[in-house]
């Protein structure tokens, strides 16, 4: 009975033994590919986000969110820094886009890279990036930016270099990409020469900016410049130095009587590539009579709207500030133009930031905030 119960106990070990010799590829496979889900899991197990439960709800709930995983072409975000803009408040008042609830608002991220999809290139795990979050286009979760953790297209983020603060950063992505949007997409939008670094040399041509202190006015002026245009724009008499240090060539005061009196003159003779209007209503209005008066002719890209039917020779085109992820506008500025100009120094993340506080829950007194209005600042929430 011994000598039985010692064979089989030999037999069995030998099995054993045999097995694992046989397997010792597949054990050495698995293990770091576990290791990598693991370290993956490690980070997304704890996603939260400000959930807008249904439209018009009100408050944000804080609570938890689904973990993702890049796929194709993404990169997954662990957010430092989240801006708001004024489309945040004005989905949450008036639900206003169709919308499948509950989601995630917010377009401004940035934060530190924490896995990468297939076919990424450009960017690795532990990568610091500002990026574009487009789920209002997309309508997917996961690509909005008021949660920890966003999913970005890469080719609609950059990287950051060291000297720029995540909560500096956090202030371009939808201001850049709408100011880009209405400048350099193809006609009917201004389709003008792209932005370069360094800067292009002056072309010869003007551009009229209304809104220079805005959001989209503040990224449209740099981007102007850099691609070699003149730039003339408005704001309050307290933000003339802060568009001028932006590269404005002239600012006047949207607020005087004689505001399109000093625009026709100051344009005047000027060979004029078009207008960009940050803020529609009055200031599209006005922007039409003073670009019928200088030029004739020409075309106005608005973020607002607010004519219908212009004069003839003047083409009016809304711009919805996604629509450049889909054509070679989004390569060009994320890809191309940003990451250059944000290491040199020559492109300022602008308007600067204010620091609303720190965590989710900090996101609809933000909201709040923007919608009560701001002067040449961008409302920041730190996570
Ligand atoms: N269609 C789209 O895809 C899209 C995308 C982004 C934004 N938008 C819209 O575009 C507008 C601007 O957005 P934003 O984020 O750039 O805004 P923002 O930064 O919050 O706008 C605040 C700025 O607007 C300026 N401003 C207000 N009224 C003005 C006027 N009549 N003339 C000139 N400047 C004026 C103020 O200048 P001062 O302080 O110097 O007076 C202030 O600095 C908003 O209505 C927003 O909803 C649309």
């Amino acid at each position: 009975m011994k000598s039985l119960q010692a064979a089989t106990s030999q037999a069995l070990s030998i099995g054993l033994r045999k097995q694992s010799l046989q397997f010792p590829s597949l054990c050495a496979i698995r293990r770091p590919l576990l290791q990598d889900l693991n370290s993956q899991r490690r980070f997304i197990m704890s996603n939260s986000a400000a959930w807008l439960t249904a439209p018009k709800a009100r408050p944000f709930e804080v609570k938890s969110a689904p973990a993702y995983t890049p796929e194709e072409h993404e990169i997954l975000v662990q957010n430092r820094a989240v801006a708001i803009n004024p489309v945040d408040g004005s989905l949450q008042a008036f639900a206003w886009w169709p919308m499948e609830y509950p989601t995630i608002l917010g377009q401004d991220v940035a934060g530190e890279i924490i896995a990468v999809g297939s076919g990424v290139t450009r960017f690795k795990k532990g990568d610091r990036v500002v990026g574009h979050a487009l789920g209002m286009a997309t309508k997917r979760v996961q690509d909005n930016g008021f949660q920890t953790h966003t999913i970005l297209a890469d080719h609609m983020a950059t990287p950051l270099p060291d000297t720029v603060a995540y909560e500096d950063a956090a202030v371009i992505p939808l201001g850049l990409s709408t100011a880009a949007c209405g400048l350099f997409q193809e006609s009917p939008f201004l389709q003008l020469d792209l932005p370069t670094h360094p800067a292009q040399k002056s072309n010869g041509k003007a551009i009229l900016i209304w809104g220079g202190s805005s959001s989209v006015g503040s990224n449209a002026i740099q981007l102007c410049c850099a691609a070699g245009y003149e730039v003339i724009t408005t704001a309050s008499a307290k933000n003339f130095d802060y568009v001028k240090k932006l590269g404005a060539s002239k600012v006047l005061d949207y607020n005087s009587a004689s505001i399109q009196e000093d625009l026709t003159k100051a344009l005047h003779g000027k060979d004029i590539a078009g207008v960009l209007d940050c803020i529609g209503g009055d200031a599209l209005k006005i922007s039409v009579d003073v670009l019928q008066e200088v030029a004739g002719k020409g075309v106005i890209a608005t973020t607002k709207g607010g004519v219908d039917n212009p004069p003839e020779g003047i083409s009016i085109k809304r711009i919805f500030g996604t629509t450049l992820k889909d054509n070679a506008v989004g390569r060009a500025i994320y890809v191309d133009y940003l990451p250059k100009a944000l290491a040199a120094g020559a492109f300022i993340p602008a308007p600067g930031p204010q620091i609303v506080g720190n965590g989710l829950e900090h996101v609809q007194q933000a909201v709040d905030q923007i919608m009560k209005g701001v002067s040449a600042t961008k409302l920041v929430v730190t996570l």
